[in-house]
């Protein structure tokens, strides 16, 4: 009989720890199950994104239309642009690595130079024109 009392509160100091530890299990595998679903990356939704990985999918084609009016330029100047809107992927024109480069650049901007308050865009430099102008007209000109 005294075995048998014994052993029942064995049982009952287990059942008091293991409660609480499988509750809080249950509790963290709740916590990690999103609710809603989250937003794709432009890295998950196409097919060759080697910079704006993170960017949102839904932003990147405003980003493009950026691009266009900060060069001055139609989407073909750093694509080519095959049949039915295809071939975006490809990466068959110089310029649009030269673009990768130019938002690593300017991001690298925003992140080291204060001073600019993180205003740094490409029509800063670009104004409209693919080949930035970086020396002043000379007076009366
Ligand atoms: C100044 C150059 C430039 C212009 C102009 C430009 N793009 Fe892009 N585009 C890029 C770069 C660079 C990438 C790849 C970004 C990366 O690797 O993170 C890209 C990627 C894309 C992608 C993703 C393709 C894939 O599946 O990987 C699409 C779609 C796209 N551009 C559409 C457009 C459209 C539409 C326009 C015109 C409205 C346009 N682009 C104008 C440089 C440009
Ligand atoms: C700090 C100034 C500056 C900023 C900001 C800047 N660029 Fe440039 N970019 C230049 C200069 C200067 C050149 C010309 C470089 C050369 O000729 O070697 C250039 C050249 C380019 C070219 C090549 C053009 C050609 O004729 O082939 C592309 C494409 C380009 N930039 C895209 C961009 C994009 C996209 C952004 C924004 C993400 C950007 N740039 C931001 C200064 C800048």
């Amino acid at each position: 009989m005294k075995h048998y009392r014994q052993s029942l509160r064995i049982l009952g100091l287990i059942v008091a720890i293991a409660a609480p530890v499988a509750l809080l299990t249950l509790w963290s595998i709740a916590q990690d199950t999103p609710s809603a679903p989250k937003e794709k990356t432009s890295k998950e939704q196409f097919k060759n994104i080697k910079v704006l990985k993170d960017l949102p999918a839904n932003k990147l084609i405003p980003v493009m239309h950026q691009f266009n009016d900060a060069l001055g330029v139609k989407c073909d100047f750093c694509h080519v642009i095959g049949p039915v809107h295809s071939g975006f992927e490809k990466d068959d024109k110089p310029a649009k690595d030269m673009a990768r480069k130019m938002i690593l650049m300017t991001k690298g901007i925003n992140k080291q130079q204060k001073l600019l308050g993180g205003q740094a865009t490409c029509f800063m430099c670009h104004h409209g024109s693919p080949e930035p102008q970086t020396q002043p007209k000379p007076e009366g000109k």
